[in-house]
This record gives structure tokens, C-alpha cells and sequence, in this order.
């Protein structure tokens, strides 16, 4: 069952009734200023912080769902016959959820539009936010399709927040008394704490002269009242309240006059101010918020003029962030999204990370490290400037030792210990990002780039040096068998080998470990071999004080170890325990094996030549693989195991215990395509890919746009059903396995690759893809069974797979590649 369908002329998701299973959102704002915004208008906006600049309320975990938004209201100032009270409604369905006659909500590239019609008045809002603003519009459109002339009165309603999240939505005993507004010509200003340490404001504008409005919440709403039936809007008036305290509102009330067939704009915008310091206040020794600065930005937004233009520049932007690589392929679900969809969830994923989505609250997490390194895998080729200062922003976070905070604030870029520390892959990904930096931009400067330790001015090194600490913290913390000690977890969070908690309500993630001297994970030993080898590459190429060699011994050595004491025989191990007692193993009842040393040793390059990556990857597909995808590990663990710590805390089939963790998912298609197997690698894209999975949205229940992080898994009463959208490695990785290991477009320190590995059936595919400011044109075509390539660059066969890099000046450069035996 469907609850609407992919425009992708438009680069749209449209859908058609309001009440979608779950709130299905999108993201405006992809530079500061950001916000998410559901089907139905919930939501909220921030500047850059999630947590730190919260503009305006939501409330997780509400009833109904998605209680929070860019509310309007319409009401019918005339009248009606046998109505005892008046009719009004919202555009958007919420809040008052009154049944609309028409309905239809388009997500698009950085803006949302909802068009509805009920009692024969049309509205369509379209929400974005303008490039380089910090501010949001509303531009909402109403026609009279009545025969005769309707009198309407507009509301606009939006709640804001007192900047910190958590705090607004704890400290109530201090909130309830520091809220302030101003009003003035008609612009509604929140400056809650600006008397004080902060220098920036709110404001929310109307392009119409206002009947009334009201800044206290309970002067709108009325006591005991909510959103869906605000006494101001029944009333048809508002009070000109001016909080202090309690709940500071921006409700505006505009009233209009529509003949039949008559059509009718209005603007509002929300925005984000900062002013200098010590010009804060006008005049100087005032209390009065200094508006000189923001004044031109409000009129300037509130012209339909500006608003169109800025709309068409976002779209132009978005245009030329898909260009970069466009593919045509024999399946809809691939082209979709490779093409719109699975790219701009990586670039949800670049700005936020794990901060703020309908999953994630905006106030748990900041900029994770291992999250946002591997966001930039399926970012890179977007925005190679921006992917470099982030790659220099994570390193600054990093730790003498080489070790990392696990995450950072945004706002302040500087790494906190929040959600725990001494994750011991953490400092690896940042070899890997770095590596697929220089793959894709040549920059290799970017190493010599010098780079803080813990964000310390004086302890300046550059960032190969970072790299390489990267890579010796891994060498100075191996356990009993030579393989990496795990620490407080892997890549799997929830595998908590040295945790062994058993009082309630401590954090897995933050509560202490035991040192943790025995416990390995031969998933590090894996992401180890492959930042060893990446490490042995960049040094080959750029002079510096380590010796090349060096790090290719380190991945053999590792290589060694792992064949020694992490493979079981027929799958690679998970990992050893604080009793030396190996996990993922045939030797154990539940846990027996686990999808990601599979995936990660074999992308390593482990067991392709000599069989050992098919025979494990027949036994992921054996015992790991399901309709839905490929859950983490099986048996599911059936109770609390005090010596794994969270991954036996969840009921079997959910989260890390046996859920489809979507995430490493992509490692399997990667390391399916290592080893020649087409079919199974695009079998597995499709299980996953939502698209594929529209179909079935009454079972997946989040948006077919996007991957969630979770589907559940096999053990599980809800199989198939998804959960924490957006937010996720997955988009980056899904991103990289489809284009670069089955579709074969691969960025290499030297060049651009081509080594498709598609399935039997495919005759072939089209690519244009931008690769270091040149337009590779580069068409497919199957010639018989198999894999092998054979490259013709302008008319010229050459030897191998990868198109070498074209003279300086070349613009296009047109590839056929001939696959299979002919
Ligand atoms: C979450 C975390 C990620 C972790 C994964 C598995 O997605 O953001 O860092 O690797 O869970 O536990
Ligand atoms: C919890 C979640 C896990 C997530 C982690 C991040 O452990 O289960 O998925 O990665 O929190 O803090």
C-alpha cells in the first residue's frame, strides 16, 4: 500500500493523504539555518545547533504525533447557516485536523509544499529557506473558488523556544520567567535572554498589514486549550498580548477579502539574527533591540519578487549538486535514488549528522566522529570544500594519542564526552574520509594542513601526522591475541564487552568500563587493514617522515592475525570477550555470527582470492539474510547477557540485537561485488533500497524516500517495519556501494574507475559524472556473461580499468565500457 508516489520529473515525493503511519518529513536550510518539517507542517527550526539554538518548540513524543509547527489557520469570517460555531481549518491538516476536500504534500529539494482545498478555498504554502539567509518563508497562495466573495481571516502560529532545547524543556523554573518580545511595525521579535549574554534574536514577518496578533501563548490558545482549537482563531480576534514569562508565541492575524476566482499571496518569514556585541541595543543605552542590520533582510523576504528569485536559486543550486553524477540504469529504484534521493539524504547527513530529525531530538547527540567520516564517503563528490573543512573540523577534535572525543558541538566544534568516549574504531574512519578526499580531489595540500589536537592552540601537527596517529592509537591497543582491544564499543555501540552493568538506568555509553585489556573486536582488525593499506597508498604518494612500507606490513601483519584467531572456519569472528570466550563463532548458542566482520574484512580486501570471502558471504546469505534485508547477527540474544552489555538489552529483532541494521547492509553489497557477484549484491541493494520498498508503506511505515537506520528484523512481532529515518550511515553508505561497486564508478588516488559488477540481466547503463572538474560520459554495455571490463577512452581500447587523468584543459571525456566475455 502506497500514500503517494515519486514525481521524479520534479524531484518530488508526493504524498496524497495527511495521515501518512508516521509523521514523513523533510529538511529545509542547508547551511546554517535549518529546520524539518512533516507532511502536515510540524516541525522546527534551528540555527546550526539543534540543541544550543533551538528557534522554535516541538514536542517528541507527543499526542497526537508531530504536536509543533508552522501553523496556520483559515477561518471564514462570513456566517454560515446551521454552524454553531464558526468554520475555520488548517491548510495543512494540523492541527485541527478537520477532513480537507483536497490534499497533497510535495517534498522537494530543500522545500516543502502543501496544497489543500476545503470549502472551496485553495491554499498551497511552499516553505524553503533562501541560500545564504538565515530565515525561512511561507509563501502561502489562496484562490476563491467559490461563487461568491469570501471573507477570510488568516492565522499564523508558531511557538518559539528559549534557544537551549534541553534547558527549555526542563528548567521551568527559571523559562516560566525569562521570556520577552518586542512588536514593532508589525514584526513580531523574540529576544528571550538578550538582555543578558546573548547578542541575536527571532523575528517573525508578514508581508500583510496585521488585524491583531498575539505573543503570550495562553492569550491564543485560551486556558486548557491546544492548537487545534485556539480561542483567538474561534474568536476571529486576537488580544496584542506582549509576554513576559511564560510562553512566548508569534500568532499574526490577517484578514482578506477574495472575489470569486481570485488568487492571493501572503509572506511569512521566520528568521534568525545575530547583532554585534556591543551594538546590541538601539538606542545605545536602551533595552530596545538594535534592528538596523535585520530590517533590510525582512522587507527584502517579504516581496513575492525576492521570494521567487530565491526559490529559482535553490533550485539551480540543487540542479547542479545532482549533476555531478546522473546515472541511467535498467531499474527505476536504482535511477531514483542515485539520481535525487539517496544524495540528498547524504547531505541531511553532512549538515546534522545524528543531531535532529523525527528520531533524533536535536538535543542527544552533536557532530558524531566515526558518523560524520563516514558521512562524508557519499558526500565528498557534492561539495569537495566543504568535505575538506569538515575533514580538518573532525581532526581538530582528535586527541593526542590519536584517539577522538566520540562527538562534537557544532556551534562550538570543540569534542565532548556527552555520549562516552573510547570507542576504539573511532580515530580509523578519519583515515578513510581523508583517503576518499584525496580520491576524489587530488588536493593532496590537504595533508600538510596543520591541525590542533583537542582544539589547542600550540599543539599544531599536520594532518597526515593525525592519520598517522590514527592508525598507531590501533597499534598501541591490541589484546591477547594481537587483534584490536574493543574498548567501550566498536562500530556497534551496543556491543559493550567491558561494561558489565547491572544497575538500572546507567548509560551503556557513558557509565565506566572495566580497562578492558582482553576484549577484541575483529571488526577493528578489519577497518584497521583497510586504513593500513589507504595509509600505505596516501604515503607512497606524499613525501613525508613514515615510511610507506611500513603501514602495508601493519595490514599484513593484521591480515595474519585475523586469519590466525578471527576466522571460524566457514564466517570471520565478531569479537572476543573480557573472558577470552570468542563472539560470532559456530561455538556459540545465540550470537553465532554477526554481519559486520563479514563485511568490513572483506572490503578489506580479506579471503577474495583464496574463496574464504564467498564461503562467508554464503553463510551471511545462509543465515543472516531476509526479506527485508540483513539483520545483524543470529541467534538473537533471548535475555540480558551481562558480558555484552546493550545489544542484549533490546527484544530480539530490534536495534543492534538482530535488526536489520541498514547501515552495514551496503559493506555486504560492496563485499558481494568484491568477489564478482552481481546479482547477490543487487538483490540485497533492492531488499533495503525504500524505493523498492514504496510498495509496502503500510509495512516499512517511514518515508519510501529515505533509509531509515533500522528495519525490523526476522525475530522481530514487526518484521519489515522501519524506524529512525534520515539520520543514518546508511544514505552514505548505500550511496557508495550502488555507484562505485556495483554500477563500478570508482574514484582512485590515480583516476576514475570503471569496473562494474551488475547483474546478469542488465544490457548496460549510462553515466555522466563530474570527477575533478572534468564530465566523464560513460556508457555500459554487456557483451556477454561476467565481469571483465574492457575500457575504450574516445575511441581508444587501453589496458586496465582505470581512465587515466585527461591533459589539463579537457572538458569531456567520452568512455565505453565493454563488459563480459564477448
Ligand atoms: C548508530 C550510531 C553509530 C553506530 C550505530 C551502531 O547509528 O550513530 O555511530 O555505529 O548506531 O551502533
Ligand atoms: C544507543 C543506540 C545506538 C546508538 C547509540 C548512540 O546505544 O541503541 O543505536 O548508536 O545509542 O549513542
Amino acid at each position: 500500500m502506497q500514500f503517494g508516489y515519486f514525481d521524479d520529473e520534479q524531484r518530488e515525493y508526493v504524498i496524497q493523504q495527511p495521515d501518512t503511519p508516521l509523521p514523513w518529513i523533510n529538511y529545509l536550510g542547508c547551511e546554517d539555518y535549518f529546520g524539518i518539517i512533516s507532511n502536515t507542517a510540524g516541525g522546527y527550526s534551528f540555527y546550526k545547533d539543534a540543541r544550543l539554538r533551538r528557534l522554535t518548540r516541538y514536542r517528541y513524543n507527543n499526542v497526537p504525533l508531530d504536536a509543533g509547527g508552522r501553523y496556520l489557520y483559515l477561518r471564514d469570517d462570513d456566517p454560515i447557516e446551521n454552524h454553531s460555531r464558526p468554520l475555520f481549518w488548517s491548510p495543512t491538516w494540523q492541527p485541527t485536523r478537520l477532513p480537507l476536500d483536497e490534499y497533497e504534500c510535495r517534498h522537494g529539494m530543500g522545500y516543502t509544499n502543501i496544497r489543500s482545498r476545503l470549502a472551496g478555498i485553495e491554499s498551497e504554502i511552499r516553505y524553503f529557506v533562501p541560500l545564504g539567509e538565515n530565515l525561512e518563508t511561507w509563501e502561502l497562495t489562496l484562490t476563491n473558488h467559490r461563487q461568491a466573495a469570501a471573507n477570510l481571516s488568516i492565522f499564523s502560529a508558531i511557538e518559539f523556544c528559549l534557544w537551549d532545547a534541553l534547558d527549555d524543556a526542563t528548567n521551568f523554573q527559571r523559562n516560566y520567567n525569562v521570556g520577552e518580545v518586542e512588536v514593532l511595525d508589525e514584526v513580531i521579535y523574540h529576544k528571550s535572554e538578550y538582555r543578558e549574554r546573548r547578542n541575536h534574536f527571532a523575528y517573525f514577518a508578514c508581508s500583510e498589514p496585521l488585524t491583531g496578533f498575539d505573543t503570550q501563548r495562553v492569550a491564543f490558545l485560551g486556558p486548557y486549550r491546544d492548537w487545534s482549537n485556539p480561542l483567538g482563531v474561534e474568536k476571529g480576534s486576537l488580544t496584542r498580548s506582549i509576554a513576559t514569562g511564560w510562553q512566548p508565541i508569534g500568532a499574526q492575524h490577517v484578514k482578506v477579502s477574495l472575489d470569486p476566482g481570485v488568487q492571493k499571496s501572503v509572506i511569512f518569514i521566520l528568521g534568525y539574527h545575530e547583532n554585534l556585541l556591543d551594538d546590541k541595543f538601539d538606542p545605545p543605552d536602551s533595552q530596545t533591540i538594535n534592528k538596523r542590520s535585520v530590517l533590510p533582510i525582512i522587507s527584502r523576504y517579504l516581496a513575492k519578487n525576492e521570494i521567487n528569485r530565491s526559490f529559482q536559486s535553490l533550485g539551480e543550486y540543487w540542479n547542479g549538486l545532482l549533476e555531478k553524477q546522473q546515472v541511467t540504469t535498467p531499474d527505476e529504484h536504482t535511477n531514483r535514488m542515485v539520481n535525487i534521493w539517496n544524495v540528498y539524504q547524504t547531505m541531511a547527513t553532512f549538515n546534522l549528522s545524528r543531531s535532529a530529525s523525527y528520531f533524533e531530538s536535536g538535543i542527544g547527540r552533536g557532530m558524531g566522529f566515526r558518523d560524520s567520516n563516514q558521512d562524508l564517503l557519499g558526500f565528498v563528490h557534492l561539495n569537495p570544500d566543504l568535505a575538506r573543512q569538515r575533514i580538518l573540523d573532525l581532526a581538530a577534535t582528535q586527541l593526542p594519542d590519536g584517539g577522538a572525543y566520540h562527538q562534537y558541538q557544532p556551534l562550538t566544534k570543540r569534542g565532548n564526552d556527552d555520549i562516552g568516549s573510547n570507542f576504539n574504531d573511532d580515530p580509523l574512519w578519519l583515515v578513510l574520509s581523508t583517503a576518499a578526499y584525496l580520491k576524489e580531489t587530488g588536493d593532496w595540500e590537504i595533508l600538510d594542513e596543520l591541525v590542533p589536537f583537542d582544539n589547542t592552540l600550540g599543539t599544531e601537527e599536520s594532518l597526515y601526522e593525525h592519520l598517522h596517529r590514527s592508525i598507531q592509537y590501533t597499534i598501541d591497543r591490541r589484546g591477547p591475541h594481537g587483534l584490536p582491544l574493543i574498548g567501550r564499543a566498536d562500530w556497534n555501540d551496543c556491543l559493550n564487552l567491558n561494561c558489565f552493568s547491572n544497575t538500572p538506568g546507567q548509560s551503556f555509553q557513558t557509565t565506566i568500563n572495566k580497562e578492558g585489556k582482553v576484549a577484541e573486536s575483529i571488526f577493528i582488525a578489519g577497518l584497521f587493514i583497510q586504513a593500513a593499506k589507504e595509509m600505505g597508498e596516501i604515503s607512497k604518494r606524499h613525501a613525508s617522515s613514515h615510511d610507506p612500507d611500513k603501514y602495508s606490513q601493519l595490514a599484513n601483519q593484521m591480515e595474519a592475525t585475523v586469519w590466525e584467531s578471527g576466522w571460524d572456519g566457514d564466517w570471520f569472528l565478531r569479537a572476543y570477550d573480557d573472558y577470552g570466550n570468542p563472539l560470532g563463532s559456530k561455538d556459540c548458542e545465540e550470537g553465532r555470527i554477526f554481519i559486520e566482520p563479514q563485511g568490513i574484512c572483506i572490503m578489506a580486501g580479506l579471503g577474495i582470492e583464496d574463496g574464504r570471502a564467498t564461503q562467508a558471504l554464503d553463510a551471511v546469505a545462509e543465515h543472516l539474510a531476509t526479506p527485508h534485508g540483513i539483520v545483524l547477527h543470529q541467534p538473537a540474544f533471548s535475555r540480558y547477557y551481562l558480558h555484552l552489555g546493550e545489544i542484549s538489552t533490546y527484544p530480539a529483532g530490534y536495534k543492534e540485537n538482530a535488526g536489520i541494521f541498514c547501515h552495514n547492509n551496503p559493506w555486504v553489497m560492496i563485499a558481494e561485488a568484491a568477489v564478482g557477484r552481481g546479482d547477490a549484491a543487487f538483490d540485497y541493494y533492492l531488499r533495503i533500497n525504500p524505493s523498492a520498498r514504496e510498495a509496502i508503506s503500510e509495512i516499512h511505515r517511514c518515508e519510501p524516500y529515505v533509509y531509515a537506520q533500522m528495519i525490523a528484523g526476522r525475530d522481530a512481532p514487526s518484521t519489515g517495519e522501519a524506524k529512525n529515518s534520515w539520520l543514518t550511515g546508511t544514505a552514505a553508505w548505500n550511496y557508495v556501494a550502488i555507484t562505485q561497486w556495483m554500477l563500478g564508478i570508482r574514484p582512485t588516488f590515480v583516476g576514475l574507475q570503471v569496473e562494474p559488477v551488475m547483474p546478469a540481466n542488465w544490457d548496460g547503463f549510462d553515466v555522466i559524472r563530474y570527477y575533478r572538474d572534468v564530465r566523464y560520459e560513460i556508457s555500459i554495455s554487456r557483451q556477454g556473461p561476467g565481469n571483465q571490463v574492457l575500457l575504450i577512452i574516445e575511441g581508444d581500447p587501453i589496458d586496465g580499468t582505470c581512465i587515466p587523468l585527461p591533459p589539463a584543459g579537457t572538458s569531456v571525456v567520452r568512455v565505453t565500457a565493454n563488459i563480459g566475455e564477448a
